[in-house]
Formats: C-alpha cells, sequence, structure tokens
C-alpha cells in the first residue's frame, strides 16, 4: 500500500518508522516531511497546510491511505478533503477535530456531559472578562479560544498577569483570530498524564500513558517549549485510575462526540491531571501528541496500519491494540537558545545504530542540518524506565550538533514517584 503521511515533526518521524514495520506497506510519503526522515519515506515539499495540493498529489499518486498527523490540517478539514475523493484517512473530520480547535467547544462538551474538568467562564469581549478578573481567585489560567501552536495557555500567579493577558490575547491579538473568545479557568493542581487512545467513534482503546516534559529547563524551570522529552509508562497512571478514566472520561467523550454529531475517529489525546478530586481533563487534542508518540509507538507490539484502518471502518477491538511490558524515554535534543532565539545551519552526525526521530533538519548537499527549535528526539525502549532512560542518554552522546542542548532530567521525577509508590 501506498501511504501519505501529512506533517513534518518528530511525531511524524516516529509514526512513519512504525509503519514501515508493516508488510503492507510498500511507499511512504511525507508532506512536507523534514530532511531527517530521507531514509524512510520520500519527501514531497508540499506545507501540512495546503490541503488542495495534498489532495491533488495524493489523487495523482494513487495513494491507499492518509495519516493526517497535525492539529491545524485536522481543524482545517483535509481528511474531509481527502475522504471527498476517496481516499481513506486516519484521523478525525474538521467536525470532531473541533475537540481541540475551540477550546470552548470542547469546555461545553464536558460540561454538558458531566466529564471532570476545571471550572470555568467563556467570554467574547475584553471587558467582561476584565470585570470578571477584578474577583477571580488567583492563580487563574486564561487560554484562547483556538489554536496558538500550544502557546495560548498563561498560568497567571497574580491578578497583573491575568489582565495582560486578556489584553494580550483579546486586545492585541497575538494569536490572532484564535483570541475572539477565551476561556478563563481555575488553576488546578497534581501531575499530569498524557493519554492517547485509538478510537474508531464507538470503542476507545486506550494507549501506554506517558509524561511530558514541558519547561526548558531542569527542575521542570524555565519557559513552556513543545516539550523537551518523554516517559512511558506514566508511574502516576495507576490500573486503579486507567479504570476511572475509562468510565468517567474516556468512554464519555466518545459518546459524547457521537451524540452530538461529531464522531471521533482517529487518535483523541486526553491531557489529564491527577487531582486531590480525582483525574480532571485539562485538554483534549484530537491527533498523536508530540514528543508523547516518540515514547508511546516504540512500545506498540501490534500493526500500526491494521489499527490505524480498522478507528476508520469502524471495526476497532481492544485485541488488536498490545503493548510490551517495558517502558521508553525520549530526550529532545534542540538548539540551544530554543524557545527562544537560536542559530541553525549546524551539520548532525547520527549514529548507525538507535532510534532517532528527526523533527527540525534539512538535507543540504547531501549533509543533515539543523533547521529548527527541536531537532530530534533521542530515544530508548527497554524493559525498566531506568535502562530507557540510561540507554537515551547514551544516545544522546552519540548524536552531535553544533549548540545542541537537553534537558538532564529528564523521567528523574517519574523514577522518584515510583520509588514512593
Ligand atoms: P494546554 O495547552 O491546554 O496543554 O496547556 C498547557 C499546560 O498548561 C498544561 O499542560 C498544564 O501544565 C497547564 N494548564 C492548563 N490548564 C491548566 C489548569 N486549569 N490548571 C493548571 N495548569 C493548567
Ligand atoms: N505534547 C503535547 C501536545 O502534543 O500537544
Amino acid at each position: 500500500m501506498k501511504i501519505l503521511v501529512v506533517g513534518s515533526g518528530g511525531r511524524e518521524h516516529a509514526i512513519i518508522k512504525k509503519l514501515k514495520e508493516s508488510a503492507r506497506v510498500s511507499e511512504i510519503f511525507a508532506l512536507p516531511g523534514n530532511g531527517g526522515m530521507a531514509k524512510d519515506a520520500t519527501l514531497v515539499p508540499i506545507g501540512a497546510k495546503e490541503i488542495d495540493r495534498i489532495v491533488a498529489y495524493a489523487k495523482e499518486n494513487a495513494i491507499d491511505y492518509a495519516v493526517v498527523a497535525p492539529d491545524d490540517p485536522l481543524v482545517l478539514g483535509c481528511v474531509d478533503a481527502l475522504n471527498a475523493v476517496g481516499i481513506p484517512c486516519f484521523g478525525p473530520e474538521a467536525k470532531a477535530a473541533i475537540i481541540e480547535g475551540s477550546k470552548v467547544f470542547s469546555k461545553n462538551l464536558m460540561k454538558k456531559y458531566g466529564i471532570p474538568t476545571a471550572e470555568y467562564e467563556v467570554f467574547d469581549n475584553p471587558e467582561d472578562a476584565l470585570r470578571y478578573l477584578e474577583s477571580a481567585p488567583i492563580p487563574t489560567v486564561v487560554k484562547a479560544d483556538g489554536l496558538a501552536l500550544g502557546k495560548g495557555v498563561i498560568i497567571a500567579t497574580t491578578r497583573e498577569m491575568a489582565i495582560a493577558a486578556v489584553h494580550d490575547i483579546m486586545e492585541d491579538k497575538v494569536f490572532g483570530a484564535s483570541g475572539n473568545r477565551i476561556v478563563i479557568e481555575e488553576f488546578l493542581e497534581g501531575p499530569e498524564v498524557s493519554v492517547l487512545s485509538f478510537t474508531d467513534g464507538k470503542t476507545v482503546v486506550p494507549m501506554v500513558s506517558s509524561m511530558d516534559h514541558k519547561r526548558a529547563l531542569d527542575g521542570d524551570e524555565g519557559l513552556n517549549t513543545g516539550g523537551m522529552g518523554t516517559i512511558a509508562p506514566n508511574p502516576y497512571y495507576t490500573d486503579a485510575l486507567a479504570a476511572e478514566c475509562m468510565e468517567r472520561i474516556f468512554l464519555p467523550t466518545v459518546r459524547a462526540m457521537e451524540k452530538e454529531g461529531r464522531t471521533f475517529k482517529g487518535c483523541l489525546y486526553f491531557g489529564l491531571m491527577i487531582t486531590k478530586d480525582g483525574p480532571k481533563v485539562i485538554e483534549y487534542n484530537c491527533r498523536f501528541g508530540d514528543p508523547e508518540t516518540q515514547v508511546v509507538l516504540p512500545l506498540l507490539e501490534s500493526d500500526l496500519l491494521t489499527i490505524m484502518e480498522a478507528t476508520t471502518n469502524g471495526t476497532l477491538t481492544e485485541d488488536m491494540v498490545r503493548f510490551s511490558k517495558g517502558a521508553a524515554c525520549c530526550v529532545v535534543m534542540a538548539s540551544e537558545g530554543y524557545p527562544g532565539k537560536y542559530e541553525t545551519g549546524f551539520e548532525i552526525t547520527l549514529p548507525d545504530e538507535g532510534l532517532v526521530y528527526v523533527a527540525g533538519a534539512k538535507l543540504a548537499d547531501g549533509k543533515l542540518l539543523t533547521a529548527g527549535g527541536r531537532v530530534l528526539g533521542a530515544v530508548s525502549a527497554a524493559d525498566t524506565l531506568e535502562k530507557a532512560i540510561e540507554g537515551a542518554y547514551a544516545l544522546t552522546e552519540k548524536i552531535h550538533f553544533a549548540n545542541a542542548y537537553c534537558r538532564k532530567d529528564i523521567g528523574k521525577r517519574a523514577l522518584a514517584a515510583k520509588e514512593v509508590k
């Protein structure tokens, strides 16, 4: 089968490498992909948001199945457009991708169906928002309604910060039209757990849980990033919690979407916080997480293409999805300075062995050069978390490029939590 994968990051590289293991896959096209994937896929210079060009390319090249990985094309209706010309896809239609595309939609959905989440108010003008903030409990959380490259959430630890966030988002439009409406919500505390799941719209099968490390510096200090590393499974996510989440969050969400006439097929990502009052939804994503995918897929023992097709066809069953009992760790190697200013264009040397998912790189004259903030993920899977962490850091030692930076403590908190349990 000829498979097309829309997207360009480390997540897409992990999906492509997993799909390559399938005997039924003959060729993979990455639109646009990145230079670091050239060994695994045919790179096609069409951007992930160029829906018309993606559809035309898929038709011309007789693509059998498409995987739309990033949020933007999903929210823009890439799956709808490919389906319209008869190409089956992994991923939700636009009307279901709204679960990530609009925070107002997802909060109202949770309220309507009694799914546990932070208390919230919605505002469509700055005056009402500012009036509300005069007496709102602090800290508080201000969120732009629409997509904002993962930056639309401000945790305001003072009233002044919250007020500034409203001005920035609603008046100065720092996130464009995504800030026409905002959600102001209750600040929650507790460990965070990411649970990606496969769903065909009725059945939901969770993947192994994971933990992201969003801050730039060791000890969870510094600015928020797109993710500096991940581990799986997440030790805070006990079997009892998993059962509770299935009953109170996962199934109710999938059923709610179906009831609303927005049947969700693909990967539904649950960003959870384990509060003292139980698990609550922090966010939904309509896609695989990045860099969670880089630790989840290496632990998947079943055939990814078969599972993906089952989500499309409505034939998903639990026994199709098998994970190994082991653990995995992904250490992101970034360009020094990220998420602020950084230089690119440095040559990357990679070892022959080891699992490396490339995110921000390009090919020039046969050389692989850095081309982004997060350059790649060094990944190791092993029978224990300790060994996986050791393996991932050992791999980073064999990867070289100028101005490379990585956190030194990926998985440290997870190991400590394991000891307490
Ligand atoms: P999001 O973009 O929705 O994933 O939010 C980014 C991060 O902000 C989350 O991973 C949490 O760490 C934090 N966050 C979001 N909402 C809340 C909340 N209500 N209380 C505390 N932290 C939050
Ligand atoms: N790692 C969080 C996300 O993919 O949005």
